[in-house]
């Protein structure tokens, strides 16, 4: 049975299509909607970015490909053996350009944010009490329009935050692209799995 491994058509899948390549691995063409593509060697599953995790954590896949950032928002319980070294972006808590923004002060801060459990924890570290607001995207809106204090979201080129008039206040994570691996797969499947992580450690730029 060749092993399944979730991937999101999202931002990490052009650095996923690469990886495979240069490991000489089959990568599924992009044949428009389906969801399941099957090269032989290995299966492939389309899912929404932030349920890679899930997928893999509940063994329909044995690997996936998913950012750091959605690794840490989704809590699940799945290994991480390889950082890709592609997809690089952080964690950071960004508010409004020029609008004060002391912790220490406000009773409690409203954040927005696609990563409430990132979020929460970030402030709870802080001891700071955080009104934690959850949106699906386009969050930067949430702190120019005022429906958050601040917000909790990727920077990667930073370009989102400028045109909007936001800044970054502090960085919450690095994130990156992860191999994440079933916890039951990496042992009954010790063999495939570990051939495959091979084959890709071998080709992760340094
Ligand atoms: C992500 C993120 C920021 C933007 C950051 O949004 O939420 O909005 O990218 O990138 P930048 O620093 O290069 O501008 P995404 O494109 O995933 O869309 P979304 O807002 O709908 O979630």
């Amino acid at each position: 049975m060749s092993l399944t491994v979730a991937l999101s058509k999202g931002k990490l899948l052009g650095g996923a299509a690469a990886l495979f390549g240069r490991a000489g691995l089959p990568f599924p063409e992009d044949e428009g909607r389906r969801l399941v593509m099957d090269t032989g060697d290995l299966r492939f599953l389309f899912v929404k970015d932030m349920d890679v995790p899930t997928y893999v954590e509940y063994g329909v896949a044995d690997c996936g490909i998913a950012g750091r950032d959605v690794v840490m928002e989704s809590g699940s319980d799945v290994y991480e053996p390889l950082d890709l070294a592609f997809g690089r972006c952080r964690l950071a808590v960004a508010r409004p350009k020029g609008r004060g923004l002391d912790y220490r002060r406000a009773s409690t801060v409203r954040v927005a944010s696609k990563y409430p459990r990132v979020a929460t924890a970030h402030f709870l570290e802080r001891g700071v009490s955080a009104e934690v607001v959850k949106l699906a995207g386009s969050v930067e809106l949430a702190a120019v329009l005022g429906l958050a204090d601040c917000i909790v979201d990727v920077v990667e080129t930073g370009r989102t935050l400028e045109e909007n008039g936001l800044e970054v206040v502090e960085d919450v994570a690095a994130s990156s692209a992860r191999l994440v691996v079933n916890r039951a797969s990496y042992h009954a499947r010790r063999e495939e799995v570990g051939r495959f992580v091979d084959a890709l450690r071998r080709v992760i730029p340094s």
